[in-house]
This record gives structure tokens, C-alpha cells and sequence, in this order.
């Protein structure tokens, strides 16, 4: 285990097995389509890449990252695009991709932005759900492991652009963003 952290909350193998059981089910409700998997940048990339490859349609992939300013309203004006989709998604099936869920502002936003550019369906997959710090009215259609409000980083999750790369998912130390 990374020194930095305080324990392990999700193992490897814990991540795998529910991943891939969630992605079948994606897999299945979406039969027929041909979906465009949107990944939200950067957190979701390793859940996304995992996520992806269990999915037997056809599937065109595209990223986005935002920034929130905040807790406002859920309107698309209150999110900053710093990177714009490449695809026009009108009359496609969208599935958006992301790490975590916690006020829910981001998909929020996210979710009203896509469907005013007229996606015909928006699924939302979320790898984590906080859902105890939601603030915002939105729900994932799908969420692979509900979690404490704990500062969690690994599979892609950061403190200040570190730990990404580790394969599992752990608590981080207070020590380390309380000093
Ligand atoms: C995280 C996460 C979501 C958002 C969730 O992104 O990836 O986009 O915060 O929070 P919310 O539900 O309160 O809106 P972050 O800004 O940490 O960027 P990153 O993915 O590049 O690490």
C-alpha cells in the first residue's frame, strides 16, 4: 500500500469484478446502438478504459473537461468546457463516463449541456457515488460502489494531480492535505 495512505477501500480485484458486471449491464440495456462513450477528464480515464472494453456494440469514444465553479445552479452556464467534445452528438446515444459523483453539480450541469444539444439518450456511469454530499438533483443511471465522504484517490482519482496511476483505490492520510 502507498505510504501516503491510511487504508485500502477498494481492492483491484473488487474494482474489476463490479466494473465489468456494470459495464454488462450497460452493455445490454445499449444492444443495437451505437453509442458515443464520453469520458470526463482526467479522473475518469482509467475507469473509462477498463469500462469500455467490456462493451461489445459499436462505440465511437470522445473526451470533455470541465472545471466547476462551485455550488450554483445546475445550469451549463455555471460549467467551464476546457475541453469541447469533437463529435456532434445530435440524435446519438451518449454515454458519459465519470470517476466520482459528490455534490453532482458536474454531471448535472453536464447532463442538461448534452441533451440541449440534442442527444436522443444520455446514460450516466459513475465509478464512485458520494452520495451523502449531493447537493444537486441528479442520480447516475448506473454507479459501480457507493462510498463514504472520505478523500479517495487511485484508479485515476487525484490529490493535486498525484496518486492517479495506483491501481486501487485508498483513503488518503489527513496528514498529507492538512499541511
Ligand atoms: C471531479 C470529478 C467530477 C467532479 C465531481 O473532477 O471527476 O468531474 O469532480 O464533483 P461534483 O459532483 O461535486 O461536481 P475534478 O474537478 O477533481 O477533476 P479531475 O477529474 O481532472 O481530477
Amino acid at each position: 500500500m502507498h505510504p501516503d495512505l491510511q487504508k485500502i477501500l477498494l481492492t483491484e480485484d473488487q474494482i474489476r469484478s463490479r466494473v465489468t458486471q456494470v459495464a454488462q449491464e450497460v452493455d445490454k440495456a445499449l444492444a443495437g446502438k451505437r453509442p458515443l462513450a464520453v469520458g470526463i477528464l482526467k479522473g475518469s480515464i482509467i475507469f473509462y478504459a477498463d469500462f469500455i472494453r467490456c462493451l461489445t456494440m459499436p462505440l465511437e469514444l470522445d473526451f470533455m473537461a470541465v472545471s466547476s465553479y462551485g455550488s450554483g445552479s445546475a445550469s451549463s452556464g455555471n460549467l467551464k468546457i476546457r475541453k469541447d467534445l469533437d463529435t456532434d452528438i445530435r440524435g446519438r446515444d451518449v454515454i458519459v463516463i465519470e470517476d466520482i459523483i459528490d455534490s453532482g453539480f458536474t454531471l448535472a450541469c453536464l447532463k442538461k449541456l448534452l441533451t440541449e444539444r440534442g442527444a436522443s439518450s444520455v446514460t450516466i456511469v459513475t465509478l464512485l457515488d458520494k452520495h451523502e454530499r449531493r447537493t444537486h438533483d441528479i442520480a447516475p443511471d448506473y454507479n459501480c460502489f457507493e462510498i463514504p465522504d472520505e478523500f479517495v484517490v487511485g484508479y485515476g482519482l487525484d490529490y493535486d494531480e498525484r496518486y492517479r496511476s495506483l491501481p486501487y483505490i485508498g483513503i488518503l492520510k489527513r496528514s498529507v492535505y492538512e499541511k
